[in-house]
């Protein structure tokens, strides 16, 4: 990453002898800021009278142009005394993650011996007390103690500059050694963590830097100390760790090492309420917390995942660039990776994005056990579901068209997987928010709960046998009929994933942009699809699809096919929860009078409830001796 080095100090420390030699040591350009001042500023030092904050501004401004218009070339270095915050404010405005600060620091007495016992030299003791009083020390710089000799000065700067590493890395697992290669690859300078456990995980971060040639530059750690101080400030963390109790001790382990205004990222599946608790634990601890979805499973973490980071926006713009720079791109060549919101709504997204995920990974495994009804094999099978991608396209069809072509001997191998599905909770989570926000996610739900029943094989197995089933190979639709099938299924279900990250949104004022969210799922994703893309422009009109006249038609088209599908299916006893899910669930949204006048008076009846009329609008409670 290009960097502008701006070397400050008082009047007399050496800025120009040390920032002179360490850009010839870094064959980069070099430029003192005093030649930057305007003729009204000179003339006004040249009588003796010192600048003021209004005097510099224009100066400063200047050198930030300077700077930036340097970093489109090539690093550089700019010396300035640059003696108030204020004014280091200013000429870093909007580059300061490509800003380095070195502080040559020393004492009065020190300074004010060095200059006046130069020839010619004499620097009034009231200029040099003035510049100290004036001096207000750099948070985050490399400071620099003047005794050293400007050779072991520049020495010192190049290690510390070359030596600290840019980003940091926790937690090497499958999607941290990935991430961890994604940044290497991208030219960042790294430091890797993996905790050390005797006989378990020992030297892990030492032998993966040894595996991999573009980790050659970074850093190995299995020392916490050691991790975070080999890492410029404000330091970014990213933790990539199993979500739960684990990232609160982690916190707890970096706390003691870390510095005000450092960067703790977590990119786990974390709970957004967790989030919310640790973003304000550790903002009580001057410390700034981002929770981060990361989709994309190991080849997304390694080529470019969509990134979903929510919580301090100062923060995230400070961790953008790396992280924008790893995720993936859409069709536009912009990254899927953006500020979310606020709080914990990144990985609330995340979880839904994990919901979504859940129903279409479920409509492709109905869809596929009605093709095997239909008596194609799993070449067949494969075949039928290529031939939908230009109708349907999408990475979860792409891998399932290719897990029924792969064979272990003469043998489908997906035929020989025990059909018992796990979960890591993150569809159990998406369930859970539904259920408390209110909102009807009866796909997500369907989905969770068909995994779960897969769970119970051994009952299934017992129960089968007790309950014939009437599977017949009489099913009488075509394979067009199950693709518009699936097509209607998929829209309810991007409906209903939308329709609880919008609930969410105006619940907790997240103020979320649903085509934003819809933009950065369109590659790197689990659930990257050309109907996530149709979305994009889609929820720039509307952030309900069911009112969009292009999914209006397609829902229209793809429902009768749908409900020919689903009844062949219940008529021949096959299990199609999610298919047969979507056309009730349509159905229900539908519906101008609901049976939920019989529930009001149910209610009414046994527990006097209350209920309101059709004919009265005016939200008057009503109750009936029902006896
Ligand atoms: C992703 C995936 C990932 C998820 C695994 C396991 O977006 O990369 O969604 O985050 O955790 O796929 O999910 P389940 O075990 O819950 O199926």
């Amino acid at each position: 990453m290009k960097k502008v080095i701006f070397v400050m100090g008082v009047s007399g420390c050496g800025k120009s002898t040390i920032g002179n030699l360490l850009a010839k040591e870094l064959s980069i350009p070099f430029f003192d800021g005093d030649d930057y001042h305007p003729k009204s500023n000179i003339e006004k030092m040249a009588s003796g009278q010192a600048l003021n904050d209004q005097d510099r501004q224009g100066w400063l401004e200047t050198l930030n142009a300077l700077a930036k218009q340097q970093l489109k070339i090539n690093s550089c270095v700019i010396v300035c005394s640059a003696l108030k915050q204020k004014y280091r404010t200013i000429l870093s405005d909007t580059i300061e993650d490509e800003t380095e600060w070195i502080h040559l620091a020393g004492t009065f007495n020190q300074i004010f011996e060095r200059v006046n016992s130069r020839a010619n030299h004499f620097m009034p003791s009231e200029l040099l007390k003035s510049q100290f009083e004036t001096l207000e020390h750099p948070e985050n710089a490399i400071t620099m103690d003047i005794s050293l000799t400007p050779e072991n000065i520049i020495k010192k700067i190049k290690h510390d500059l070359m030596n600290t590493s840019e980003f940091g890395l926790f937690g090497l697992g499958v999607m941290g050694k990935s991430l961890c290669r994604n940044l290497a690859n991208n030219g960042f300078k790294i430091s890797m963590f993996n905790r050390h456990v005797e006989g378990v995980e020992v030297d892990v971060a030492k032998n993966f830097k040894a595996q991999y040639t573009e980790l050659s530059q970074s850093k190995a750690f299995d020392d916490i100390g050691e991790f975070v101080n080999s890492l410029q400030q404000p330091r970014r963390i990213m933790l990539m760790v199993n979500a739960g109790k684990t990232i609160d001790y982690v916190i707890e382990d970096l706390l003691p090492h870390l510095s005000e205004n450092d960067i703790i990222i977590d990119g786990g599946n974390s709970n957004y309420k967790k989030t919310k608790e640790r973003y304000d634990y550790l903002k009580s601890k001057g410390i700034h917390f981002i929770g981060t979805g990361v989709s994309g499973g190991e080849e997304g973490a390694l080529k470019g995942p969509s990134i979903m980071p929510s919580g301090d926006k100062d923060a995230y713009d400070k961790v953008a660039p790396f992280l924008e720079t790893i995720s993936a791109k859409d069709k536009n060549g912009l990254p899927c990776c953006t500020y979310v919101g606020p709080e914990g709504s990144g990985q609330f997204i995340k979880m839904v994005h994990n919901g979504v995920e859940y129903v279409e990974m479920q409509l492709l495994a109905e869809v596929s056990t009605i093709l095997e009804a239909l008596g194609q094999n799993p070449d067949e099978i494969s075949q039928t579901l290529e031939s939908w991608h230009n109708s349907a396209s999408s990475y979860l069809l792409e891998i399932t068209t290719s897990i029924f072509k792969k064979k272990e001997g003469n043998d489908w191998l997906v035929k020989k997987i025990l059909d018992k599905a796990g979960n890591k909770g993150t569809g159990n989570w998406t369930t859970i928010a539904s259920a408390e926000l209110g909102v009807p996610s009866t796909l997500i739900s369907s989905a969770l709960f068909s995994r779960y029943i897969s769970f119970y094989k051994d009952e299934r197995l017992q129960l089968s046998d007790l309950f014939n089933t009437e599977k017949t190979s009489a099913l009488n639709i075509t394979t067009n009929e199950i693709l518009e099938a699936f097509q209607f299924a998929r829209i309810i279900n991007h409906y209903q994933g939308f329709k609880l990250i919008s609930e969410a949104s105006i619940k907790f004022e997240w103020h979320l942009n649903l085509s934003e969210i819809a933009r950065i799922w369109t590659n790197g994703c689990i659930i990257r699809s050309t109907l996530m893309e149709e979305l994009v422009g889609v929820f720039k009109e509307t952030t309900n699809i069911l009112t969009h006249t292009d999914f209006i038609n397609q829902v229209q088209k793809f429902k009768p096919s749908t409900k020919k599908v689903v009844s062949e299916c219940l008529l021949n006893d096959l299990t199609t929860p999610a298919l047969s899910e979507a056309v009730q669930f349509l159905n229900g949204i539908t519906t101008q009078y609901a049976s939920a006048n019989v529930i009001q008076a149910q209610r009414d009846y046994f527990g006097a409830h209350t209920y309101l009329r059709l004919d009265d609008n005016s939200g008057k409670s009503y109750h009936t001796n029902w006896i």
